[in-house]
């Protein structure tokens, strides 16, 4: 479980997130909401600690994340996949290799041992004998799917996605839905989303949590998102829906 408690973090003059209290259940998917800029990424970077909150408390299980060492946050580091917003790879490296790179820093695995676990990968999200492309050959859509891949090679306890179907057609956002759900069920991960997309929220939260001027507003199940009668959600609810 993943107990977020009280988390302040400003920039400069900046207040960005004001009291932030969430949990996350062990082996469920939370969706997180929010306007542009609220502060979801920088919420998200906190709980593997590349953004260091002013105050609050961020528990991984037993772990302290907030004012944790370097050497802890490494250690809680290798128990999460990240999928970036923006899903970042490297051009320059194959997707294998893009795949391939935790395994090939943070283990001692063989080069035979990590090509096989690459490939099981690929084999998850859909995208076998892709291994020697590199990024530039490949659809926005089959980017974020070797993300997903890379997110996962480290068999994480917990993954977090930002943004997972940003500026994919509703047909590909579908399938990395669906990806997502699958992986998470099959794999028992514990997940964290966050999405602009309503329907992607309603169709892969077993939870879903609102940040609106640096709180959670609301946390809950999807179905009582939809009927919440909170002004804020209503209309984070249409617009979505709408555009
Ligand atoms: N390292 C940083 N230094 C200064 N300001 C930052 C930094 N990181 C984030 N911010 C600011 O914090 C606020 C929240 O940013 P964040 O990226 O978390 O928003 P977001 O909710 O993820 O938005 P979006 O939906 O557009 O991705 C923004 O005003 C941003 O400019
Ligand atoms: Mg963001």
């Amino acid at each position: 479980m993943i107990t977020i408690h009280d988390v302040h973090k400003r920039f400069g003059e900046k207040r960005v997130l004001e009291g932030v209290s969430l949990t996350i259940p062990e082996g469920k998917t939370a969706v997180i909401v929010g306007c542009s800029g609220c502060g979801k990424t920088v919420l998200l970077r906190s709980i593997i600690g590349l953004v260091s909150p002013d105050s609050g408390s961020i528990r991984v299980g037993e772990d302290e994340v907030v004012g944790a060492e370097r050497r802890d946050l490494f250690r809680i580091r290798r128990r999460f996949g990240m999928l970036f917003q923006g899903a970042a790879l490297f051009d320059s490296l194959t997707v294998a290799e893009n795949i391939g790179l935790a395994l090939r820093e943070h283990t001692r695995l063989s080069r035979q041992e990590i090509r096989n676990r690459v490939r099981e990968k690929l084999e998850v999200v859909g995208l076998s004998g892709i291994e020697d492309r590199k990024p530039a050959e490949l659809s926005g859509g089959m980017r974020k799917r070797v993300g997903l891949a890379r997110a996962l090679i480290m068999d994480p306890r917990y993954v977090l996605f930002d943004e997972p179907t940003t500026g994919l057609d509703p047909v590909m956002s579908d399938a990395i839905n669906r990806l997502i759900i699958g992986t998470q069920r099959r794999l028992g991960i514990t997940a964290i989303v966050v999405t602009h997309d309503m329907t992607s929220a309603f169709g892969i939260g077993d939870k879903i949590a609102m940040i609106s001027d640096g709180r959670i507003v609301f946390e809950g199940t999807p179905e009582a998102f939809r009927t919440s009668a909170l002004p804020a959600v209503k209309q984070f609810v249409r617009g979505g829906l709408d555009g």
